[in-house]
């Protein structure tokens, strides 16, 4: 396994839509490995893989912000659609590939996804909190969205502002 290093903010791959998985290989399943390996040196709760530089429409999310324990296999999602949603609620949020910005933003309260797993099975999974807020935030970077995009002009600037470089 190895660590990939995290697409930064401003490069422009981050704005590209991810493309459909057609086929689960052992080359795709050693990239996943190295995304959730990459995901938790980072502490990040979740990882996109465009955010290491593929636009494969693929996400893993840490299972301890899902009420998980460390030691519990990753969440790998492979193709995720947004079903149902429900509720909303605003919170501050970050993601790895901007460094030091946090914004708050909207969010559907509880969120329900289809995919497929790494053995090519469907399932759903219905996340809350800070899980419904990653599939959402999640999903946004296979469509090329980012948390500055939540907001505009002047909100935008001052969040850009704190952007790290590391
Ligand atoms: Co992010």
């Amino acid at each position: 396994m190895s660590i990939l290093p995290v697409v930064k903010y401003p490069q422009p791959i981050l704005q590209e839509r991810s493309l459909e998985v057609t086929e689960i290989t052992d080359e795709l399943k050693a990239f996943i490995e190295d995304m959730i390996e990459t995901m938790y040196v980072t502490e990040g709760v979740g990882l996109a893989a465009v955010q290491v530089g593929e636009l494969k429409r693929i996400f893993v999310v840490d299972p301890t912000f899902a009420g998980g324990t460390e030691g519990d296999p990753a969440f790998v999602f492979i193709n995720p659609e947004i079903i149902e949603t429900q509720g909303e609620v605003k919170e501050e949020e970050g993601c790895l590939s901007f460094p030091g910005v946090f914004i708050t933003i909207k969010r559907f309260a509880k969120t329900t996804i289809k995919a497929m797993d790494l053995n090519g099975n469907e399932f759903t999974m219905v996340g809350e909190g800070i899980l419904s807020r990653a599939f959402q935030h999640e999903i946004d970077h296979l469509n090329g969205q980012l948390i500055i995009d939540h907001v505009g002009g002047l909100k935008r600037k001052l969040a850009l502002r704190r952007l790290r470089e590391d």
